[in-house]
């Protein structure tokens, strides 16, 4: 993970490398540094935890230069320290670095065979000296750095400055994303950037042109100079950016993640909007699909933690409305442990970021094996989107908070339009229940609105929730992987424990745990298997267990049962009921960290974009 930048421009470039690596701290904040050449000479400032400490360091004692690097942690070899901190450098060179250098334990051993001293437990400072040692067997820096490349092995993307040569800056892919943006060119002069995206970027240029796999630029005022991975120079493609789909504001919201809750109704209208053709009460892929649906014998669907639950729902809808037979993993068990996937399959892989590093080996590895791929994916200019055969893209816009809400509900929009398309295709779903499934659809943006404005009593249960040690959530069908969805939320941004179960499975043996102080929160719109899941409820409350029931009021009225609470829904058609029910399950979370005072949208140990596996 972390987040790379590098500027070359024309005045004091600090305060825009901190712009830069504010934009980029959703790929990890445990520690931030720049280093930039002031009259030649190298010199840096890094500090531990958020950016905003290096900020601060740097308002007291400003670092001036024209060029520089700079660099957000998601820390992976050594401790989030200051010492760990990135830039490394030498007397020569300053390197930022995202990724993993998988054989820096040999290169170190060599490098220390040569008398040379680490004074970090980084695999990065490996790269620094190995570059060095290059220089200073003679070597320029620019061969310096090709003839390092070759020696690194893993998924990484470098910057690099060099002490006195204060018009260069060399960037390096190979595995994790790279990009070099255009600034102004004045009298002749121009500026440049590199970034991990397009994000960090935008507000300095309208222009970039990403790397590919494994290629090497040489930047400089005068423009860009690529080389692919044999050496031999290449172009690359301009793309602009509409600074406009890179807004990071909070706008009048506390958090980012309060803002994308209530962002849902618009983004999800949006993304329907995107596919259904209103007229004709149909879903309308804008892009025809490089495979089809009736000729397919089973999708296989690989993603990572809420987008691995989005696609746990899908797997009911493409199971239910197409009677295609769905496989589903974890992305990172999928990718080693090698399944056979047939060519007549379909390998869907599910991605907010576009970037994490199972979900890509996943969709590469369905690749090398002969199979369509098709990308649900949020951000089109990612790795998955450029290497899928096909995408189609939710247009949830840039979400920063690191607990995933908005992608997840334009997930699942997405999803169940392809399950509908998929339906038609193979003669399962007929025209009637399509534009029924239509009709519900579009009411979704509606409804979302609606659960929205039961914040103020999730507000008041979430003071309960955040009592509990543990937490349990119950559901099922499609509301069984909310259940998972829900626990997750709240574990990884309160840091309570909590599980989501099937709710039949409750008395499998978690059944065990229920006492008084451990709330149950059901997800149970009052759908076809309602009843079942009353049963559940019975079992809990025979146990003191304290049930907080999201559902509508009929399902409600009908399960007669004592509550702790209950998040009283708005009717809705069972099939688009997970979208619905996200906000509920999402506020839930939201209070409850909030309430015990915890950084909602940084929480700790976490990331936004798993580039590393
Ligand atoms: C949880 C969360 C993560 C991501 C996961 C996959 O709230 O955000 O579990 O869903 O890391 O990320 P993407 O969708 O970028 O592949």
């Amino acid at each position: 993970m972390c987040g790379i930048v590098g500027i070359v421009g024309r005045a004091f470039v600090a305060d825009h490398l901190i712009e830069a690596l504010r934009r980029l701290e959703y790929r990890g904040y445990d520690s931030a540094g720049i280093a930039t050449l002031e009259r030649g000479r190298l010199v840096r400032r890094r500090a531990e935890g958020k950016l905003a400490n290096l900020a601060m360091s740097l308002r007291d004692e400003p670092l001036g230069g024209s060029i520089g690097i700079g660099h957000t942690r998601w820390a992976t070899h050594g401790r989030p320290n200051e010492t760990n901190a990135h830039p490394h450098a030498t007397a020569r060179l300053a390197v930022v670095h995202n990724g993993i250098i998988e054989n820096f334990r040999e290169l170190k051993a060599e490098l220390q065979g040569f008398g040379i001293r680490f004074e970090s437990e980084t695999d990065t400072e490996v790269v620094a000296q190995l570059v060095s040692r290059e220089m200073d067997q003679g070597l320029g820096p620019e061969e310096a750095v090709a003839a390092c490349l070759p020696r690194l092995h893993g998924a990484f993307a470098l910057g690099f400055i060099f002490s006195g040569y204060d018009d260069l800056l060399v960037g390096a892919r190979h595995g994790a994303p790279l990009a070099i943006g255009f600034g102004e060119v004045e009298a002749g002069i121009g500026e440049i950037y590199l970034g991990s995206d397009a994000l960090a970027l935008a507000p300095f240029t309208e222009e970039i042109t990403y790397l590919e796999e494994g290629d090497w630029a040489v930047l400089s005022r005068a423009g860009a100079v690529i080389h692919d991975i044999d050496g031999g120079l290449v172009e690359r493609p301009r793309q602009r950016i509409v600074a406009q789909a890179y807004q990071v504001e909070k706008g009048n919201h506390r958090h980012f993640m309060a803002k994308e809750i209530h962002e849902q109704p618009e983004v999800v209208g949006r993304t329907l909007a995107h596919y259904v053709d209103l007229a004709r009460s149909r879903i309308a892929l804008p892009d025809a699909l490089p495979f089809e649906f009736a000729r397919l014998s089973r999708l296989s669907i690989a993603a990572c933690g809420t987008a691995y639950y989005a696609g746990l729902v899908a797997k009911y809808w493409f199971e239910t409305l197409a009677r295609l037979p769905v496989e589903i993993d974890v992305a990172s068990e999928a990718r080693y442990r090698e399944p056979p996937l047939d060519r007549d399959g379909l390998t869907l892989v599910i991605s907010q970021s576009g970037e994490t590093a199972d979900t890509l080996a996943s969709l590469r590895y369905a690749k090398a094996q002969g199979q369509h791929t098709l990308a649900v994916v949020n951000v089109p200019t990612s790795t998955i989107a450029r290497e899928a055969s096909a995408i189609v893209p939710t247009l949830a816009g840039p979400e920063i908070g690191v607990a995933s809400t908005k992608a997840f509900s334009c997930q699942l929009t997405v999803l169940l339009c392809l399950a509908i398309v998929a339906g038609r295709a193979r003669g399962t779903l007929s025209a009637e229940r399509e534009r029924e499934l239509v009709d519900a659809l579009i009411t979704v943006p509606g409804l979302m609105a609606e659960a929205t404005k039961r914040e103020g009593e999730i507000e008041v249960l979430a003071r309960e929730v955040s009592k509990a040690r543990d937490v349990l959530y119950l559901g099922r069908g499609t509301s069984y992987p909310m259940a998972l969805e829900g626990a997750l939320k709240l574990k990884e941004i309160s840091y309570i424990h909590a599980e989501g179960y099937a709710a039949g499975e409750l008395k499998h043996g978690p059944i065990a745990l229920i006492d008084e102080s451990v709330p149950v929160i059901v997800i149970a719109p009052h759908d076809a298997i309602f009843e079942k899941t009353v049963s559940n409820m019975q079992e809990v409350a025979a146990r003191g267990g304290r049930i907080i029931l999201i559902g509508d009021a009929k399902g409600a009225a009908a399960a007669g049962l004592e509550t702790l609470a209950t998040v009283t829904m708005p009717d809705c058609d069972a099939v688009v009921a997970p979208i619905v029910y996200a906000v509920p399950i999402q506020l839930i979370a939201y209070h409850t960290a909030v309430f015990m005072g915890k950084d909602v949208d940084q929480p700790r140990n976490l990331a936004k974009s798993v580039t590393v596996e």
